[in-house]
């Protein structure tokens, strides 16, 4: 099996709870509040700084390189967040890895991108319940089409061996898992 399908049967099961988070839920049906859904966005943004400052240089060396071009996810929330009327928290980073897998760390960033074609979907409820905002996290994907057919031929050139390829499934599970947490964390805010 070709490595990006490989990688989505492999975290069917966990895709599916993420899409089953009662926070995801309240999103996509149109029941988030707009404080709630400032909140989601907020606690996001905590993931992907961590993300972004522990993989800076893989992202823009590595990923680069390869011709996929990242756009900063912590960016486009904190925006979203400032013009919602949130705040974003303030506690500080836990971890400081530097990438040492980078098979494991592009099964993190196969979740990130594929979370854009849900984003598709979800957005187009949000333009019309919050109209007035611009939706630049979850709009992030609105041009994805093409680009993610490049996201995938990528992983298939860079996990082309069995072994990296299981790594990456372990990266890809690791991140859905901590998607995971971050709604978790959310659902008494909804
Ligand atoms: C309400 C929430 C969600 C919905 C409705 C949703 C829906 C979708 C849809 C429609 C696709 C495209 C399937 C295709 O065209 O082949 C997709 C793909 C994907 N989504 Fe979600 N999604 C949601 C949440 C998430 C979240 C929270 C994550 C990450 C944490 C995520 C990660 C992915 C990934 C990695 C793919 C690519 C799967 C593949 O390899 O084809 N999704 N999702």
């Amino acid at each position: 099996m070709v490595p990006h399908r490989l990688l989505r049967e492999q975290t069917r099961d966990a895709h599916d709870a993420a899409e089953a988070a009662p926070v995801m839920r309240h999103l996509l049906d149109g029941t988030l509040s707009r404080a709630g859904y400032a909140g989601l966005l907020a606690a996001q943004w905590v993931l992907f700084r961590d993300f972004e400052r522990d993989h800076a240089q893989w992202l823009a060396d590595t990923v680069a390189r390869h011709g996929w071009t990242w756009r900063s996810r912590a960016d486009l929330l904190a925006r979203d967040v400032a013009e919602l009327g949130g705040t974003l928290p303030t506690e500080a980073a836990v971890s400081s890895r530097h990438v040492v897998d980078e098979s494991a760390s592009w099964g993190m960033l196969y979740v990130i991108e594929g979370s854009a074609l849900g984003g598709q979907l979800i957005v187009r409820g949000l333009r019309q319940r919050f109209p007035d905002a611009a939706h630049r996290f979850y709009g992030v994907g609105d041009d994805q089409g093409s680009s993610w057919r490049c996201f995938q031929q990528i992983l298939d050139d860079v996990l082309a061996e069995e072994p990296a390829q299981a790594r990456a499934i372990r990266g890809a599970r690791h991140m859905f898992a901590r998607f995971q947490t971050t709604f978790q964390d959310r659902i008494s805010h909804a």
